[in-house]
């Protein structure tokens, strides 16, 4: 790869306004021009800003660090590129110490998440994957938190035979990870079939145009033809620093606020005519959950609402708030590049300025709309079409057989080879069996209680939501999807003896602040400090609309119940008619309201304790 061109040799459109500011640099250390990483490297931006520059369109030494069998890893830097391919690189945590001391390689494998715009999949398509899951991965396969699968455990000499497989059925996992325009949602809601259409249509039209263009995919795992001369090859839309950091997008339709839209970069809420036709969007920008502990700097914020846009300008409007990230955003700090804080930095209204002039159009003003959750409706429900849907709960998301409990993978199988309509993921790692025809309901049914799979559980518990975190996150501080199945149960007990146990209540815990279950927008949070210890977070909207606020420091695990149990007993005492959990320890004292990312780590005061 030849990464010494000349810098002044934009490769897209013009990037000015805090940008790559590698055109700033004018003065070569050598006799050579100096190569754009070089000056991205001078300019004080970010490693991964240099890296992606020299990747030549996101290819690195990803097809020679394959070729190395010695080793089971890949190189740092690659394991940064390989997530724009959809994967991270991981060891399994619970044997690393054991083979450090044997003076062995870590345990590496990876994670490879597909894109899955709206979480739609056909039968034909879930066989293919559970096969890969049996065949390649850990026999598991992983409904995530935003609507798509994930493997763990697949080697590296197995990872193309993986990508040829998922490509075989036609999907791929191009920008499942990575600084790019991820996963796109799409709101499921099986009663409301036309505006799920219209939903579904928009998520995969902006994951379809806002793909990266790069030909490193199919190149490095298919073996495809290098198509166009890999360093001129041309990104329209990214250029080839692609974004400062990652960026996700949903599309709600209310009432369900299941995809969780307050907690995206760019998000489209569907606005309804009276025959649940859609007659625009209003647009949200800047939410987003991770935050670093100890670093106020750093904080979850809810999406603003900017606007209001007709259905024939989505796609623009996608297009231009991603490029004005792209071209606003920090690429110097890593940790403040999200598009929240480039929100906060210029605020909404130059941010939607900049917007309508990249459309050449006015937004219009937002209307009204009204979510009455984020949790998903589970069992059988009738759609406007005459078509019936199963939601089913599958803890954690995690499809697999459990001995004496849920045969969820060999359940679902057996439902795909049956099955004539689709299956669709949700935004709470759920998974629900759609367009059943009337005369088929009767043997799906029957498949779900031969394979004892779940259609609902206690209140607590269809409200939950944990991460992936041990043993493969790399990144994880305690123990989340492992431990919240114990943890529910002695909650489940404690809001049984206040008589809560049919109280909607929402709890998501993560092993550490990045959030990928959204935690901080659930009305409980537990998020990970350590082995066996969370700060507790309370006080969010049951619709997603508010964040949380740190209640507890270093709970240990086992102190959770016995903290909360005051707070259940005197909700129940206390509550007024309709008041939901986050908003009642607000108005009792326990915690003060967040109002959006900034005050979130304000802690006014007096606050009582339970
Ligand atoms: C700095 C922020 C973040 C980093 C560095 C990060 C990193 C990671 C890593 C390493 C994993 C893989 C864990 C595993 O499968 O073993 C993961 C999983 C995941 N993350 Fe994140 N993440 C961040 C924030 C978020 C946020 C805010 C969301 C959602 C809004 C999210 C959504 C997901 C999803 C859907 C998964 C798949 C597993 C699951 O459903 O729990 N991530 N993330
Ligand atoms: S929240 Fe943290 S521990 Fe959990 S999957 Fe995300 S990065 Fe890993």
């Amino acid at each position: 790869m030849d990464d010494h061109k000349p810098i002044d040799t934009p490769d897209g459109p013009a990037v000015e306004t805090p940008g790559t500011g590698a055109r700033r640099y004018d003065a070569p250390p050598t006799d050579r021009p100096i190569t754009e990483a070089e000056a991205a490297k001078a300019a004080g931006l970010a490693h991964n800003e240099h890296l992606k520059i020299a990747s030549g369109y996101l290819r690195g030494g990803l097809a020679d660090g394959l070729l190395k069998h010695a080793t089971g890893a890949i190189s740092e830097d690659d394991g940064q590129l390989v997530k724009f391919h959809g994967m991270y690189m991981q060891d399994d945590r619970d044997i690393r110490a054991e083979r450090t001391k044997k003076k062995l390689e870590k345990a590496f494998s990876f994670m490879i998440r597909l894109r899955i715009a709206g979480g739609v999949v056909t039968p034909k398509q879930w066989l293919a994957l559970d096969e890969i899951a049996t065949t390649y991965a850990n026999g598991t396969l992983r409904a995530t938190t935003r609507q798509t699968f994930q493997y763990h455990g697949v080697i590296k000499s197995n990872l193309k035979r993986t990508m040829a497989a998922i490509d075989a059925v036609l999907l791929d996992t191009i920008a499942a990870c990575g600084d790019v325009n991820r996963n796109v949602m799409a709101a499921t809601n099986p009663a409301q079939a036309g505006a799920h259409k219209a939903a579904y249509q928009l998520a995969k039209d902006i994951s379809d145009s806002l793909l990266p263009k790069t030909n490193a995919w199919r190149e490095i795992w298919l073996d495809g033809e290098r198509v166009v001369g890999g360093e001129e090859e041309f990104e329209p839309v990214y250029g080839k620093t692609y974004l400062p950091r990652k960026f996700k997008t949903v599309v709600a339709v209310p009432p369900s606020n299941e995809v969780d839209i307050f907690a995206h970069d760019l998000g489209f809420i569907a606005i309804l005519d009276k025959k649940n036709r859609v007659t625009g969007w209003n647009v949200t920008v800047g939410g987003g959950m991770g935050m670093t502990h100890g670093e106020p700097d750093t904080f979850p914020r809810t999406a603003d609402v900017m606007g209001f846009c007709k259905p024939e300008d989505a796609l623009k409007v996608a297009e231009a708030v991603m490029t004005v990230q792209r071209d606003w955003g920090n690429r110097k700090n890593r940790k403040n590049a999200r598009l929240k804080y480039t929100i906060e930095r210029f605020g909404v209204d130059a941010f939607r300025t900049e917007v309508e002039t990249r459309i050449g159009k006015k937004l219009g003003e937002p209307k009204p709309y009204r979510f009455d959750g984020n949790g998903d409706r589970y069992g059988w429900v009738e759609g406007d079409d005459g078509r019936h849907h199963l939601t089913l709960y599958v803890p954690s998301g995690r499809i697999k057989d459990v001995e004496g409990g849920p045969q969820f993978l060999t359940g679902l199988r057996r439902i795909a080879q049956v099955h004539e309509g689709d299956f669709r993921l949700t935004g709470n790692q759920n998974v629900i069996i759609a367009n059943v025809p009337s005369e088929k309901r009767a043997a799906i049914e029957a498949l779900v209680d031969e394979h004892a799979m779940t259609k609902g559980a206690g209140a607590l518990r269809r409200n939950s939501m944990a991460c992936v975190a041990l043993p493969t996150c790399g990144l994880a501080l305690a123990e989340s999807e492992r431990y919240l199945p114990d943890l529910l149960s002695e909650l489940e007990e404690s809001l049984a003896s206040h008589g809560l146990q049919d109280d909607e209540i929402t709890i998501r815990s993560t092993g550490c602040p990045n959030g990928c279950a959204r935690p901080f927008i659930s009305e409980i949070g537990l998020v990970g400090r350590g082995p066996e210890r969370y700060h507790l977070y309370l006080g969010a909207a049951f619709d997603g609309s508010r964040l949380s606020k740190l209640y507890r420091e270093d709970v240990t695990a086992g102190e959770i119940r016995t903290v909360l149990d005051p707070l259940f007993a005197a909700y129940a005492r206390d509550r007024q008619a309709g008041e939901r959990f986050g908003d009642f320890v607000i108005r009792a004292g326990f915690v003060a309201k967040t109002t959006n990312g900034p005050d979130f780590h304000e802690r006014t005061g007096p606050l009582k304790s339970a």
